[in-house]
């Protein structure tokens, strides 16, 4: 009896593991920086090829809910955009194996959590790539110039 369940046990293990080893998705990047005004590729690769199930892209900015930015299927032809998700800034990029996302004329607002997932039944989502954009060097300068400035008039005596 005993022996039994532990048999059981190991099939359901194996079950497991190769219905499981076939959905999801990789996502490498955990983290793309980028600067104002460049354009990025978030990837995100199947872990099965031949995928038919719904891609879909969410985007979660800090403190906030996720939202969906895109769908695509294999079985139709063009991805579905949402919100002010739409092309040409936003644009998914998909092929045999893959399902990425580019971002074009990166803005501060665009910094966010993506994730990539696979809707079967529910979505299994991949790990998420933060996007994190840099400030332009010249606002920088003016900034750090502008506190030096203001700390020199504050503590030079009159
Ligand atoms: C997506 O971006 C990559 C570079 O990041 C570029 O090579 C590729 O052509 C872009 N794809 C489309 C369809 O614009
Ligand atoms: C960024 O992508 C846009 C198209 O979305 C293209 O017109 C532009 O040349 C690209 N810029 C760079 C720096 O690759």
């Amino acid at each position: 009896m005993q022996q039994d369940l532990g048999i059981w046990r190991m099939v359901l293990m194996c079950l497991t593991a190769v219905l499981s080893s076939e959905i999801g998705v990789n996502q490498l990047n955990s983290v793309t920086t980028a600067a104002f005004g460049e354009n990025v590729t978030l990837q995100c690769f199947l872990l099965e090829e031949d995928n038919t199930d719904p891609i879909v892209w969410y985007q979660q900015k800090t403190g906030q809910e996720p939202r969906i930015m895109a769908m695509t299927q294999k079985s139709v032809e063009a991805s579905s955009y949402y919100s002010e998700f739409k092309p040409p800034k936003f644009l998914v990029v998909n092929g045999r194996g893959f399902c990425h996302l580019n971002i074009s004329s990166i803005e501060p607002s665009d910094e966010a959590m993506y994730y990539c997932g696979i809707r079967r039944f529910e979505i299994v989502f991949g790990k998420g790539a933060l996007l994190s954009v840099k400030a332009k060097k010249l606002y920088l300068l003016a900034t750090i110039t502008f506190f030096f400035l203001k700390a020199y008039f504050i503590l030079t005596p009159k």
